[in-house]
């Protein structure tokens, strides 16, 4: 048997396959089977109110999750889809309450993974999946992140390489009138207001729904992590080695000469590059032993927003 078929088969039986996407890897269940919803959230160690995005094969499966679905949803549906765009929606009876934390709305993607899709063909269903890692960690990239995160509680890792874009998808919620972005990702609320010809609100408001990646402590290492403006990285280098600490830089630049390699670490200076190797990044400042990582702050531009967002959680889930 193939490995999707197997994988098929899993899904099928109520178990757990974690699968690439373009995102991050996803631990996935039969989105129609509340008690294979169940087991990821024991494997995550998940709080059970917490919404999960439900991953289908293409558009024209919107309507057995959805009801009511606006313009707004076919129109990105058609310019995103397959991609990193999730679609908050008002969900169908039929849409089993431990996927959406109990919630009248439901959370819609199609990814754009190859992996992803043949899987969610052959399935021709729903699959509910989070990111692969242990609640308010790092999301994981790659296959060996996922085995790091879960071990044994998963059942088959569908390994479909590094995924190429690196951080979640951008969720936007069109189910209460005006679009609002509640996570920020690769396609900027930019870019869905002009597609839309509409304003885009950008951020959670008072009464939008719960979204676990926008608790203030996420995406953390366990490590102290600082954000640090660029013009005073080599400074706080500095400063941090004089008081002992084992402290190491990731920045956007060469290290100055004269830095030890092993306090510096040099990511990419585009955003879509940077994002992409962020949590591999994380992760490998986290094992190096240190117990500092100074960030340098990324620009303040609309295409650094959703790195900012997850350098921010993490900076505030961070160990010490
Ligand atoms: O890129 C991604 O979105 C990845 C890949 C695997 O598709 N998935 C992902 O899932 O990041 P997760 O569970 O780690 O984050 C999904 C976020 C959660 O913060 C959840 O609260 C929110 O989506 N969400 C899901 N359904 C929702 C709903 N009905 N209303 C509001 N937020 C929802
Ligand atoms: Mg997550």
């Amino acid at each position: 048997m193939n490995l999707i078929a197997k994988a098929v088969a899993l899904l099928r039986a109520g178990e757990l396959v974690a699968f690439p996407t373009e995102t991050v890897y996803g631990l996935g269940a039969d989105a129609s089977n509340a008690n294979a919803v169940a087991k990821i959230f024991a494997a995550k160690g998940r709080p059970a109110d917490h919404p999960l995005i439900v991953h289908i094969p293409d558009a024209s499966h919107l309507a057995r999750w959805a009801r009511d679905v606006p313009h707004t949803a076919h129109t990105l549906a058609v310019m995103y889809w397959p991609g990193p765009l999730t679609l908050i929606l008002k969900k169908q009876a039929t849409v089993p309450d431990a996927v959406t934390g109990g919630q009248d709305t439901v959370g819609l993607r199609v990814p754009r993974h190859p992996l992803a899709l043949q899987l969610l063909k052959e399935f021709n269903g729903g699959i509910a999946a989070p990111s692969a890692n242990r609640f308010g960690r790092i999301s994981p990239t790659v296959a060996e992140h996922v085995r790091e995160e879960l071990g044994d509680a998963v059942s088959l890792i569908l390994d479909g390489g590094p995924c190429n874009v690196g951080i979640e998808s951008t969720i936007v919620d069109l189910s209460r009138g005006q679009p609002v972005v509640l996570r920020p990702g690769a396609i900027t609320a930019q870019q869905i207001a002009a597609i839309l010809d509409m304003e885009v609100k950008e951020g959670a408001t008072g009464n939008a729904p719960r979204v676990s990646g926008s608790l203030a402590a996420h995406y953390a290492p366990v490590t102290a992590m600082r954000l640090v403006p660029a013009e005073r990285i080599e400074q706080q280098l500095a400063a941090s080695l004089a008081q002992g600490k084992r402290v190491i830089v990731l920045a956007r630049r060469p290290a100055p000469p004269g830095t030890h390699h092993l306090h510096w670490m040099l990511a990419a200076a585009d955003a879509a590059s940077y994002a992409q190797g962020l949590y591999a990044n994380l992760r490998r400042l986290d094992q190096t032993g240190a117990d500092l990582i100074l960030v340098e702050s990324p620009p303040p531009t609309e295409e650094w927003r959703a790195v900012w967002d997850r350098l921010a959680r993490a900076e505030c889930g961070a160990g010490p």
